[in-house]
């Protein structure tokens, strides 16, 4: 018997009421078997944030006390809340997991309010509206107990089904119902109850015979088997949607994410293919930008205007000013870019580096823990690491900065205006001071005076005739012996000969 309406739509009533005299419980010790990941779910993270954080985000923006159940790995639980940018939560302990019922009933020496809101601990995607349409309706009906329900019609979800007969209600784990797919209105795991109503009730739970757990949810029949007023609210079901396999944290990312992009869209964010772009709670885009298809933005990422982020970036708590443009496959950590510069193909920035306007950073480049400057080119197969680059510096291709001696890390300074050659070895702690160039193929290894050249390398000499030579010595070779020659082995032996009788002189 189909019981509860399709959600309609409903507007934002957030602000409109004032939740008096509501304290919040939630229930998070249960052991999230269902995961078989051998940790608690509600550490793992949807858009970048953990689980748990969502539903202590919405209490705390409708400023409802709140006090968590905890029980199952609870020490790893307690750590990120109070680590976490939301920390004002008191924990109680349910030492063994014996269900909803007995975890309520854990909280009770903490109950002082009038009204004593209980949540799942997994309900990630819950928002405030719902809260404010269940507190409307429980204290305008003056009912003992009011819950949320939602509309699902798949018969294979485990949700309590709420089963509604003439004046009676109840509600009736999935697993112990034979005809599921008869009942599509299903129990939220979203609860407010008066203060007294519970107290007089909790312990009345009775331990389920097939389970051993105590169900809170047998609280509706007991209600109304005692003439308490029971009400019920309606909230779309994507919102109130429990995570209880990987499979349903997938559905409810899928949800956050679609959410966040689209609200990104209608800041004037263009997103190449958005189905598979991954973007966190925090992250910001400024508008006129564009997203390809595969880019991640994680942590606390922000782009400023028409940025540009071609397909397969990675961008990680990084910064980025107006009109940077990422080419594909880059990776970005803990980066701060200004205006206008250009990062990859396949560039690889990271660990507190900060790249100037306009400039360029090539393909196969890696900056570590380095500044570079405005109008500054490093465009091919590099590594800048620990470096200090300066303004309109162009840094050859194949250049590295040898900054380990195998203990220590050491400091690479390239002033302004230096142009470094092709393939250098910039051998730190060194400093090339402005407009100082370098041959390419050096390896650098003294500090280089302003305006000078610096020339580190072997000097090229050419053995005139030298083919020639080797190959008439091959000819003569097989002459003199009449056999046929393993022409490879003279070529050898002959080759490492001639290597011997010079040696080449440094420049
Ligand atoms: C529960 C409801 C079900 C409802 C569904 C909505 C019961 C008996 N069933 O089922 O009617 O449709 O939520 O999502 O309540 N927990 C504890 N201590 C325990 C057991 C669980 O704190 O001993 C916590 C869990 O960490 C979890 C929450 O209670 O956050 C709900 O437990 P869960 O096992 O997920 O209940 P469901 O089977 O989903
Ligand atoms: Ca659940």
């Amino acid at each position: 018997m189909l019981i509860c309406t399709p959600p309609t739509n409903r507007t934002t009533l957030k602000g409109k009421y004032m939740l008096l005299n509501v304290q919040a419980i939630i229930l998070a010790a249960g052991k999230s078997s269902r995961f078989n990941t051998n940790k608690t779910k509600l550490t793992e993270k949807i858009c970048g944030q953990p689980m748990v954080l969502y539903q202590i985000k919405v209490l705390e923006a409708l400023n409802i006390p709140l006090c968590m159940v905890v029980g199952h790995q609870k020490e790893l639980l307690i750590s990120l809340i109070q680590e976490s940018d939301a920390p004002n939560v008191s924990f109680v302990s349910q030492e063994i997991q014996q269900g909803t019922g007995d975890a309520v009933k854990c909280t009770q020496y903490l109950w002082q309010h009038d009204n004593i809101l209980i949540m799942n601990g997994d309900i990630p995607l819950i928002t405030p509206t719902i809260i404010e349409e269940l507190y409307t309706k429980h204290t305008q009906s003056n009912a003992a107990i009011t819950f949320v329900t939602a509309h699902d019609n798949n018969p294979n979800n485990s949700y309590g089904r709420v089963i509604q007969k003439n004046n009676s209600i109840e509600i009736i784990e999935a697993k112990h119902l034979a005809n599921i797919q008869d009942h599509c209105c299903v129990n939220a795991g979203i609860y407010l109850a008066k203060r007294t109503f519970l107290e007089k009730y909790i312990e009345t739970i009775q331990l389920n015979p097939i389970t051993q757990e105590y169900y809170l949810t047998d609280l509706i029949k007991i209600a109304n088997d005692n003439q308490e007023l029971v009400e019920t609210v309606t909230a779309p079901f994507d919102y109130v949607r429990g995570i209880n396999t990987l499979e349903e944290l997938w559905a409810a990312e899928q949800i956050k994410r679609s959410e966040l992009i689209r609200n990104w869209m209608q800041q004037g964010v263009r997103f190449g293919t958005a189905q598979n772009v991954h973007i966190d709670l925090p992250v910001v885009i400024g508008a006129g930008s564009y997203i390809g298809s595969g880019v991640h933005l994680i942590g606390s990422t922000q782009l400023g205007a028409n940025c540009t982020i071609h397909p397969f970036s990675i961008l990680e708590n990084s910064t980025l000013q107006d009109n940077v443009t990422v080419y594909s496959h880059s990776v970005i950590k803990d980066t701060h870019i200004k205006n206008n510069a250009e990062i990859g193909p396949f560039a690889h920035v990271r660990n507190h580096t900060s790249i100037g306007q306009e400039a360029s950073i090539g393909n196969f480049v890696e900056i570590k823990n380095s500044s570079v400057g405005d109008q500054t080119k490093a465009r091919h197969l590099t590594y800048l690491g620990d470096a200090s680059v300066g303004d309109r510096v162009n840094i050859g291709a194949g250049t590295i900065t040898a900054n380990y001696d195998g203990v220590n890390k050491h400091q690479t300074i390239i002033q302004d205006h230096v142009s470094i050659g092709a393939n250098n070895s910039i051998v730190a702690p060194v400093t090339i001071h402005h407009n100082a160039c370098t041959a390419a193929g050096s390896t650098i290894t003294e500090n280089v005076p302003a305006y000078a050249l610096a020339i580190g390398r072997s000097r090229q000499i050419n053995k005139e005739e030298y083919v020639r030579h080797k190959e008439k010595k091959e000819k003569d070779m097989s002459k003199k012996t009449g056999e046929s020659t393993d022409t490879c082995n003279a070529h050898f032996t002959d080759a490492l000969k001639m290597n011997n009788s010079f040696t080449p002189s440094a420049e």
